[in-house]
């Protein structure tokens, strides 16, 4: 069966590029299936009301929790995991994403405003997983740009949808580490030279050249990525040679 994906939004059109490109053609092969769902059909008040003050008082809406439960009763397959972006969610990782990749399917829920009345969340636990999540520490003005990025993490982990497995494989944070950067032809191009090791054909002197490169860009751009417990002698001698 394919991986079932179900988004539910007051912005279905936002959703429009999951029709294209790489997802596009894993729809066509029937690796994937995408379902986007208005929310606004699950009311029934003529204004087609989603949103209503905060209890307490402050700014901006809150997201009504009976659209929510209807479209969630309609949509989302007893068990299947309840994704809810949310700038207060804890973080989406590359091992979320290969974790949700081994499951059915998904259901997205896209709040916008101040958010969707917590009881949804809670009430959506009793029928299976959910995962309140966060794409990056800065605020959308929706979860539905977030579901964007979320589905493609996802479904280019799935079995035929990325044409060469091993680019899935070594990408960067598959090893927990930044990928190494990379050249093509030619090899002096406007004064820039790749760097010689790439030509040498001593593949094991590549293979070397890859991780210190890798340990190295971490260790400038992501020092959190490095393991707490500090480097094997054998990193530690390729990030300092
Ligand atoms: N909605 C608004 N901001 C978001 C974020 N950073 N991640 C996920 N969903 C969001």
């Amino acid at each position: 069966a394919p991986f079932r994906v179900d988004v539910v939004t007051i912005f279905p059109e936002y959703l429009a590029p999951l029709r294209q490109s790489l997802l596009g053609k894993a729809a066509e092969r029937g690796l994937v299936s995408i379902g986007v769902h208005d929310l606004r059909q699950w009311t029934d008040d003529v204004h087609r009301t989603v949103d209503d003050a905060p209890y307490g008082g402050g700014p901006g809406m809150v997201m009504k929790p009976e659209p929510w439960a209807l479209a969630l009763e309609a949509v989302r397959p007893s068990g299947t995991r309840l994704v809810v972006p949310t700038p207060a969610g804890r973080p989406f990782t590359q091992a979320m994403a290969a974790e949700w990749a081994q499951e059915p399917g998904l259901v997205f829920a896209c709040g916008r405003y101040e958010g969707i009345d917590q009881r949804v969340a809670d009430w959506a636990a009793d029928a299976g997983p959910v995962s309140e999540v966060s794409i990056g520490d800065y605020v959308l003005a929706g979860g539905e740009s977030a579901v964007l990025v979320m589905v493609e993490a996802v479904t280019r982990l799935l079995p035929g949808v990325v044409g060469n497995r091993e680019s899935v494989e070594f990408d960067s944070h598959a090893d927990g580490l930044l990928e190494e950067p990379s050249y093509t032809r030619p090899a002096s191009w406007r004064g820039h030279e790749v760097p010689p090791v790439l030509l040498s054909g001593d593949h094991a002197a590549i293979d070397r050249w890859r991780r210190a490169e890798s340990l190295r860009r971490t260790a400038v751009r992501r020092p959190d990525l490095l393991p707490a417990e500090g480097l094997s002698d054998a990193d530690r001698a390729l990030l300092d040679g």
